[in-house]
């Protein structure tokens, strides 16, 4: 079947079979690799996308139901090639070991961010209680989150809202 939609802010019209998986699509036929893959179950995480600004799970999304769907990965979050406050408050942090499941986390976190600029320290937890890390213990990861929704402490520290390690 012939889809139109969008993907990363980008027009799209693809001939696809109605039950490929979204996660495929975006890894195997665009080679859009930062959307990862774990358990294919919605299990883990580690395919978090945004369809329509929703999280959702790429390994459980048909291709036949995003018809007229806008998708965002985490390829299509930057603005001009720059890290987003979260990516920087990750790096900052050192929230990371392996990194198979940040682009996830980022997603998810991100999401988090729009909705609630000031999200709790439960808020974020709950947020990612669809994510699963077998390397960070977690604790850096909601820094980072909970850092960036903290109000800049002047003017002048507004780009970096980021706390510090
Ligand atoms: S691969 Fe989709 S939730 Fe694990
Ligand atoms: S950083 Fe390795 S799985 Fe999370």
């Amino acid at each position: 079947m012939l889809i139109e939609w969008t993907l990363n802010g980008r027009p799209m019209r693809s001939e696809v079979s109605p039950f490929q998986r979204l996660l495929d699509y975006l890894r195997t036929d665009l080679k859009l690799l930062g959307t990862k893959e774990g358990c294919r179950e919605g299990k883990c995480g580690a395919c978090t996308v945004w369809v329509d600004g929703q999280i959702a799970n790429a390994c459980l999304m048909l291709m036949g139901q995003l018809a007229h769907k806008e998708v965002t990965t985490i390829e299509g979050i930057n603005e001009k090639d720059r890290f987003t406050p979260l990516q920087e408050a990750f790096l900052t942090n050192s929230a990371l070991e392996c990194g198979f499941c940040i682009p996830g986390m980022l997603m998810t976190g991100t999401a988090l961010l729009h909705q609630n600029t000031n999200p709790s320290r439960l808020e974020i937890r709950e947020s990612l209680k669809g994510h699963l890390c077998a390397c960070t213990g977690y604790q850096k990861i909601l820094d980072s989150i909970e850092g960036v929704g903290l109000p800049p402490a002047s003017e002048g520290q507004a780009r970096m809202r980021v706390r510090k390690p």
